[in-house]
């Protein structure tokens, strides 16, 4: 077990709760932290729900299920949240504006040696460094959804980001099962560099009428087996957050290979952002 024993989660939407999931089930006593009281109650139903199904499926005894909630606590108050922790990741919205005022009270009130991660996609960690006065101890932990299920957490480093701290992460990340990847920090990383032009390949297929959204994703899920075809993951992830990762790689490296299918930008504007909206290239029950 590495020396870190105490963690926070600084948001408690779907990636914030299935990080607080995995820490507290692998051993860390785990705050969860988020301004609305309302969506913290909500995470830790399905943080329950999400260790229900794990017992059913005999992945976990419902001991370690208990363990992991009496490890699990909840807090509005960031300051207070991070005031013990050896290690806070951030899983909040994609805004710089919120990370930075967020990293900023993270590095005014957590320990003097305590890791600031990120669980980023998009944002570059170098940046999200240089908004605290530790940049050697910040990195990203980009980890993919369900986090529960995922095996892999992208492991960023930042310009500053110190041997230790990419060492002790990568560390952390094995402790947790999880599979580790040392990535630089350029637009996307490597996940999303190579998986958002995919998606957006196959927007511009629907826009150009080359097959229908359930055939692109046959195509992908029986021809090249793709657990999802990429129409069902772009409204599985938030059409969104895709439009938003190409525009950062459009912007950051510059080249028009990476320009967002009009036809992902219309769909954006109208409201239909994929499950979480009931509509996107497929319609979801409420
Ligand atoms: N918590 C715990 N367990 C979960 C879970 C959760 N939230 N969600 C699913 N599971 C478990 C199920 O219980 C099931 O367990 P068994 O294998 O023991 O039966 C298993 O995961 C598979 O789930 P289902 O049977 O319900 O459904 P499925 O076989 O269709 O798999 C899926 C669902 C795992 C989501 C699969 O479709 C998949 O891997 N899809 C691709 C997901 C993906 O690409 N994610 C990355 C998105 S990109 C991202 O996150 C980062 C970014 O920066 C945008």
């Amino acid at each position: 077990m590495s020396r870190i024993q105490q963690t926070a989660v600084v948001g408690a939407g779907t990636m914030g709760n299935g990080i607080a999931h995995v820490f507290a089930l692998h051993g860390h006593d785990v705050t969860l932290i988020d301004v609305d009281q309302d969506r913290l109650d909500a995470a830790v139903t399905t943080i329950e729900e999400n260790l229900n199904r794990q017992v059913d499926k005999d992945k976990i005894g419902s001991g370690e299920r208990e363990e992991a909630l009496d490890r699990l606590q909840t807090t509005t108050d960031t300051a207070e949240g991070v005031a013990d922790v050896g290690l806070a990741v951030e899983a909040v919205p994609e805004e710089q504006e919120l990370k930075a005022e967020i990293f900023g009270t993270l590095d005014r009130h957590a320990p003097d040696d305590a890791i600031l991660a990120s669980n980023t996609s998009s944002i570059s960690i170098t940046w999200i460094a240089a908004q605290t006065e530790r940049p050697a101890r910040v990195i990203g932990m980009h980890f993919f959804n369900p986090v529960p299920v995922m095996t892999l957490v992208e492991v960023v480093r930042g310009q500053r980001t110190s041997e230790a701290t990419f060492d002790t992460v990568s560390g952390l990340a094995e402790e947790l099962d999880k599979k580790p990847v040392e990535v630089e920090d350029y637009p996307g990383f490597v996940s999303n560099r190579v998986l958002m032009p995919m998606i957006n390949e196959a927007v511009f297929c629907v826009m150009e009428g080359v097959a229908d959204p359930d055939d692109i994703d046959t195509v992908m899920t029986l021809g090249m087996n793709h657990p999802m075809g990429p129409l069902t993951l772009a409204d599985f992830i938030g059409l969104d957050v895709c439009l938003h990762i190409m525009e950062v790689l459009h912007e950051e490296l510059g080249d028009d290979k990476y320009r967002p299918c009009p036809l992902l930008r219309r769909k954006v504007t109208a409201g239909q952002l994929g499950r979480k909206t009931g509509e996107g290239f497929f319609s979801y029950d409420a």
